[in-house]
């Protein structure tokens, strides 16, 4: 499957809306994010509802398990078999033996991924959770025991694009949120990049959501993007 630059986080707890956005997205070749609000709503059964109307568009199931290896490797074998996500995800946090489980539980052409440090915790949430500050250092150091558990890239901001790509070399895929085409609402996001500066960084893929998704024509929307890459 050749994998699209943008992935559209489709964040609704309305089947119906999600359906009719994933298919007039599909036709633009990029690909789809469900969270873990939209699992949690509909289950498997709902992201396979969902996904039918799309079925050559790349899914990003983005579920971030975390749990002791045994379990985590249970759940990518369940989820990889059942849905083949393109991209799915577990907290690195979780640890070597957990990521080196997950990663050869995960079947078929899925691509296992990692989240690193949520960008939602500051240095002082960091601290309070015994993590070492700041969250920079924490982020490359997992990012790093990530590539040592033969996982194909991590989660980051755009902010750690650049350590990051000099860190763990050309191979590992860094799929980046938080960004927003120029002149574009932040909604809830504190910083934010465009879509090209991003990539020119070294992202592989972006994750863009409601820039596309509240748009009065998403697909019109996307067509920009494309065009400012
Ligand atoms: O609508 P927007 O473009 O802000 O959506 C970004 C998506 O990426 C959401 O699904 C959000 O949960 C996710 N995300 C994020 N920041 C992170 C990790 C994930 O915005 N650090």
């Amino acid at each position: 499957m050749n994998m699209p630059k943008i992935f559209c986080a489709v964040d609704t707890d309305e089947i119906e809306h999600a359906k009719t956005l994933i298919r007039i997205l599909s036709e633009t070749g990029i690909g789809i994010k469900l969270g873990l609000e939209f699992f949690n709503h509909f289950g498997p059964d709902g992201i396979e509802d969902a996904m039918s109307v799309a079925p050559d568009s790349p899914l990003f199931l983005d579920l971030k398990f975390h749990d002791i290896p045994n379990t985590v490797a249970g759940a990518i074998r369940a989820t990889s078999h059942r849905l083949k996500p393109a991209y799915l995800n577990v907290h690195a946090a979780g640890g070597l033996e957990m990521m080196t489980q997950a990663k050869a539980a995960c079947y078929g052409e899925s691509k296992l991924l990692a989240v690193t440090v949520l960008t939602s915790l500051d240095d002082i949430a960091l601290l309070q959770v015994g993590q070492q500050a700041p969250a920079t250092v924490q982020v490359e150091t997992l990012a790093k025991l990530t590539q040592q558990a033969g996982l194909d890239g991590v989660v980051c901001s755009s902010k750690e694009i650049e350590v990051l790509r000099t860190a763990c070399g050309d191979d590992f895929v860094l799929m980046t949120p938080g960004i927003r085409p120029a002149g574009a609402s932040m909604d809830d996001q504190k910083r934010v990049m465009t879509p090209k500066c991003a990539l020119d960084l070294g992202a592989t893929h972006l994750v863009i959501g409601r820039p596309i998704t509240k748009a009065d024509d998403p697909k019109q929307a996307v067509h920009e993007i494309l065009e400012s890459l």
